[in-house]
């Protein structure tokens, strides 16, 4: 494959969708892939090249699965994007071992394989200045976030994944950065603010209120404010950044 090859995973909805689109935009040749095999295939159909595969990231073979897929048909891997994750809204006192354990399956233990995968694949390809990115979240620096514990510490867990990684895959050619989005407007989102105009016993307008009002430049965050950052993840330019985590969240949290 003379184009660029980059995986997405949950590439069906909300921010994995923009990355891919922005990925498309930049001549990559994507593998959207999502747990939702058919969101998968309605995406990759808008690109002009573009492939769909079902993975459902907490299952490690699907991951591997879909590495395989690559290797045997575009035969090459420049790009790995971990984005798929889950969050369910719940006071500290209330998450059981359930929750906890479908959190953290997701959003950590699904990055950590799936972007294992990722990076066998990209060695086995002898790849070239490779790139694995891991979508964290602004939940992943300030755990000063309410209703989300189980959320904060799969995300906690995502940036020091991604410094091991860094750190151990450096010799092999692959940068490996996290991105952390803050509010952005997302089916993941409309469902936060549910849950916490639930909790907090006021409307989801107002929800969105405060959270305009705790974002200094004054807005929402769009799919597209954290696709861009990815893509600049994937360039040139970013060459010699490995092992960051590169908040784009409109000032909502600075570190
Ligand atoms: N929306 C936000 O405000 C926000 C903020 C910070 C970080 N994030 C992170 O960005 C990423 C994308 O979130 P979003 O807002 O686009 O959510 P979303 O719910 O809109 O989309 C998530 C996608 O992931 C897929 N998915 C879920 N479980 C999966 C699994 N086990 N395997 C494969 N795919 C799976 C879903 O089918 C869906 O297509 C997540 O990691 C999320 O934690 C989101």
């Amino acid at each position: 494959m003379d184009k660029k090859v980059a995986v997405v995973t949950g590439a069906g909805s909300g921010i994995g969708r923009a990355i891919a689109t922005e990925l498309s935009n930049r001549d990559f040749h994507v593998i959207v892939t999502d747990l939702n095999e058919q969101a998968a295939k309605d995406v990759a159909a808008t690109f002009p090249s573009a492939r769909a595969i079902k993975c459902d990231v907490t299952i490690p073979t699907d991951s591997v699965a879909v590495a395989n897929s690559v290797k045997e048909i575009e035969k090459r891997l420049d790009v790995w994007v971990s984005n798929a994750g889950v969050s369910k809204m719940a006071k500290f006192l209330d998450i059981d071992e359930k929750m906890y354990d479908f959190t953290l399956d997701v959003n950590l233990k699904g990055v950590f394989f799936a972007s294992q995968a990722g990076a066998r694949a990209m060695i086995e390809l002898k790849t070239k200045d490779a790139r694995i990115i891991n979508i964290a979240s602004m939940a992943a620096k300030a755990g000063r976030v309410p209703y989300l514990a189980d959320y904060v510490a799969s995300k906690f867990g995502v940036l020091g994944l991604t410094q091991a990684m860094a750190y151990e895959l450096a010799p092999n050619d692959i940068r490996v950065n996290s991105v952390c989005p803050g509010f952005v407007s997302t089916p993941m989102q409309v469902r936060e603010l549910a849950w916490e105009a639930d909790l907090r016993g006021i409307s989801p307008e107002d929800v969105k209120k405060m959270w305009i009002n705790d974002t200094p430049l004054g807005r929402l965050e769009l799919p597209e404010d954290v696709a861009k950052v990815v893509g600049f993840l994937t360039s040139k330019d970013s060459e010699f950044i490995t092992g960051e985590a590169i908040a784009v969240n409109g000032g909502a949290f600075m570190d």
